[in-house]
């Protein structure tokens, strides 16, 4: 069976309008481009935020490259790549299967995705993969909260999924990067941007560590 498309054109038209980026998440955009260098990854672009902030953080031998399976979103993308300074290479595929060699990428950028990729763990393998080892992966992702916060989200999860193109609030993305060995923690931070129900956010950065020929078998 095939998979499933990822097609919202609704939430595509609306999300540069409703994501209050300049004032509230751009100040976290620019701690994701800070200083990029060698190949890059955007995975889920989007409409292709992160693009100005690499654009203006990186230095001259940046490769910017990008994933994003949404058609709607992907288009954006490329617009926004086009009135950039920048070269995007920018391609139809999914997290969990990225058409890339193992090591390509230097640094991989995760910004408001590992809550909406429909298999998170496939996707965290894929990231390891196709980041080299001492590479980095910079994220900001909203999670699920504790207490009656937690069990809010989980009973609003169902309807929010829909109106929010598969977006899941209640995700344990920091447990499940963490968690994972083949990433050393550098930092991570809760940041006081967002709201409820798509709070708190975090942000961090994780080391690929390891050889993954070492984790045959895993
Ligand atoms: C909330 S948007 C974030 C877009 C962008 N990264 C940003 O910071 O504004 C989530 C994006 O992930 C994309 N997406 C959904 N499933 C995906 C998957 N399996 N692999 C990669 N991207 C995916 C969606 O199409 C959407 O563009």
């Amino acid at each position: 069976m095939g998979e499933r498309r990822i097609e919202h054109p609704v939430f595509a038209a609306l999300y540069d309008r409703v994501m209050p980026d300049r004032f509230l998440v751009g100040p976290h955009r620019e701690y994701l481009a800070a200083d990029v260098s060698g190949r890059v990854l955007d995975l889920g672009a989007g409409t292709g935020a992160m693009i100005p902030y690499a654009a203006d953080a990186g230095d001259a031998d940046l490769e910017y490259h990008a994933v994003e399976p949404d058609p709607n979103m992907r288009r954006r993308a490329a617009g926004t790549a086009d009135r950039s300074d920048m070269q995007v290479h920018l391609r139809d595929a999914r997290a969990e299967s990225l058409p890339y060699a193992d090591d390509a990428f230097d640094v991989v950028l995760s910004s408001l995705v590992f809550c909406t990729i429909a298999d998170p763990d496939a996707a965290l393998e894929e990231v390891a993969r196709v980041l080299q080892p001492g590479g980095e992966l910079r994220f900001l992702e909203h999670i699920r909260d504790n207490g009656w916060r937690a069990r809010a989200q989980d009973r609003l999860n169902p309807l929010w999924e829909r109106a929010a193109a598969g977006c899941q609030l209640n995700r344990e993305t920091v447990e499940r990067f963490v968690g994972y060995d083949a990433f050393d923690v550098l930092e991570i931070e809760r940041t006081g941007v967002g709201l409820f129900p798509a709070t708190p956010v975090v942000r961090g950065r994780l080391r690929q560590q390891r050889d993954l020929s070492l984790s045959i078998g895993r």
